[in-house]
């Protein structure tokens, strides 16, 4: 996901600028206006350019809930929306993500404070392959979102270890009250749970890269439990590692969209009386293999 690529106007070119956002992963689309429907050869070389960086910024757009429904339904099927937070949305498939409170009601989900690095969804059987967040309200300070590279993370773990994982599964819960994957804790009963490949295939660039993640992931399948531990802990500590990472400083009207197949993302706390509203949307993704 490294390189610049510049492209322009000439024949065979798509019509927008590609500017690499770092040296470890993610790109800012320059000269595109979302408002309006892309052509499918325009389309095309976005999706190109996403699958070459992971992430992709667009800054400076003006969209409503239907446009950015409508520009993330290009990429796939869009993800149900589990908690619309009384109605607060009014178009399919999008949510908010938000700490402001309406008579005394939170409009969207994921509120406050830090979040540890996962990939979205990884405790169900098809997780969402994309997650597209749009900036509408942010603090003043804080409350980045960090994304890091999966196929640089696994290409760089010394071989010992991709041999240990190598064909492992590993058991994704979704229990942030129990904080379950806080090592030696238990998830609670029915949370939802699912077991992934710890290294899985990108369908469209054929790459391998991990897949677990330090807030959901809570033990390798079939491994004694210590060991499990111990070998988790050494590859969150390798995911999060300086230079697989993005961290992105949001603006009100930055659209990004990130692949939840070859990246993780994190948050950076922030002053809770400070006011972020994000607008979410997700697209449906495939079974891991
Ligand atoms: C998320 O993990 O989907 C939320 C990220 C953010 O709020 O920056």
């Amino acid at each position: 996901m490294k390189g610049m690529v510049q492209t322009g106007p000439e024949a065979g070119q798509p019509p927008f600028g590609v500017m690499p956002l770092s040296d470890a992963l993610g790109a800012e689309i320059i000269g595109l206006d979302l408002r309006e429907r892309l052509s499918k050869s325009v389309f095309d070389a976005v999706l190109d350019t996403w699958h070459a960086h992971g992430v992709l910024l667009f800054r400076g757009q003006d969209l409503d809930e239907t446009k950015q429904a409508a520009f993330g339904a290009r990429f796939g099927d869009l993800g149900k929306v589990l908690n619309n937070h009384n109605g607060r949305s009014s178009t399919p498939g999008v949510m908010y993500i938000s700490n402001v409170r309406e008579d005394g009601q939170l409009v969207g989900a994921l509120p406050d404070g830090e979040m540890f690095f996962h990939s979205d969804q990884c405790y169900v059987e098809r997780p969402g392959m994309a997650t597209m967040l749009y900036a509408m309200e942010v603090p003043s300070r804080g409350g980045d979102t960090l994304f890091a590279n999966m196929y640089t993370a696994y290409e760089t773990l010394p071989g010992r270890i991709r041999a240990r994982i190598e064909g492992k599964l590993a058991l994704n819960v979704y229990d942030y009250e129990n904080n379950a994957t806080t090592r030696g804790s238990e998830p609670r009963e029915g949370v939802p749970s699912f077991a992934h490949p710890i290294v899985r295939t990108h369908p469209a660039t054929g790459r391998r890269a991990l897949y677990v993640n330090r807030l959901m992931t809570h033990h390798i399948v079939g491994m004694d439990r210590a060991e499990s531990d111990a070998l988790l802990d050494m590859i969150f500590d390798h995911q999060e590692r300086p230079e697989f990472i993005y961290e992105h400083v949001w603006t009100p009207g930055d659209l990004l969209i990130w692949d939840n197949r070859c990246t993780l993302h994190a948050r950076s706390n922030f002053d809770a009386a400070e006011r972020r509203m994000m607008r979410r949307v997700a697209i449906l993704g495939d079974k891991p293999y």
